[in-house]
């Protein structure tokens, strides 16, 4: 996918207020597919969303996340308050939602039982999460390696001293493998593998 950020960008900071968005970039894939790079989500769009996370069928993303309760019966601007910033792929053709990452403060290796009461990483408020979603159809095309680097590298500018990790289940091998390509380390120290809990940093 080549990215083509904007210039002359308007000054914005992070996280934005709900429902506000702006084009950070346009995109095209190697399929010729084209899209626009937004940081925040219109309201249009968590409607798709939450019909998205409601669906049955994709089974990979009802296994491996919790969006049903998430998105698709629990509340965005719940979801919202806890300071996520989200930057999405909009398809330019269909306007369709394609892909979906998110960034917010998050204790590092959080989710596994066995990490929950170690809340020094929450006070240091150093670490932050990322999360990410393709939809169909525009899952496994190739996408996800080069907006997810670049969206990481628009929040960072703006927490330049913040660390990034991501949480995933060890046999989700999509994700497994696009944390591999973004350059992501595996942390034993907070991952859980009996658990199938695969703790990766960015380096
Ligand atoms: C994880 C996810 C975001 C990756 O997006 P994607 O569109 O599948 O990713 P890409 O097409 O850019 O491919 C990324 C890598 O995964 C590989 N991959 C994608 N789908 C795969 C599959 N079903 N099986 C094996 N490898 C797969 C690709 O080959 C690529 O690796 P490579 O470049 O080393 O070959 C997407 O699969 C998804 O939304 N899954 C459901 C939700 C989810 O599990 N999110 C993560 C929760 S922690």
């Amino acid at each position: 996918m080549k990215i083509i950020p904007k210039e002359n960008l308007p000054g914005f900071s992070l996280p934005m207020p709900i429902y506000s968005a702006v084009r950070v970039a346009d995109a095209i894939a190697q399929d010729g597919e084209e899209f626009d790079i937004n940081v925040g989500l219109e309201k249009k769009y968590i409607e798709q969303l939450k019909k998205l996370s409601l669906d049955k069928s994709d089974t990979d993303l009802q296994n491996h996340t919790g969006d049903r309760a998430r998105f698709g019966e629990g509340s965005y601007e719940h979801w919202y308050e806890r300071g996520r910033t989200p930057f999405c792929l909009i398809n330019k053709r269909s306007d369709a939602l394609a892909s979906l990452v998110w960034f917010g403060p998050k204790p590092l290796g959080e989710k596994s039982i066995k990490f929950r009461k170690d809340r020094e990483y929450e006070k240091q408020n150093v670490w932050h999460t990322i999360s990410c979603r393709s939809y169909s159809p525009f899952r496994g095309k190739r996408n996800m390696g080069e907006f997810t680097k670049f969206a990481i590298d628009v929040y960072k500018k703006h927490f330049p001293n913040i660390k990034i990790w991501a949480g995933t289940d060890d046999r989700n091998i999509a994700m497994v493998k696009l944390v591999k390509e973004i350059g992501f380390e595996f942390n034993q120290e907070y991952s859980d593998l009996p658990e199938h809990w695969l703790v990766t940093v960015r380096k």
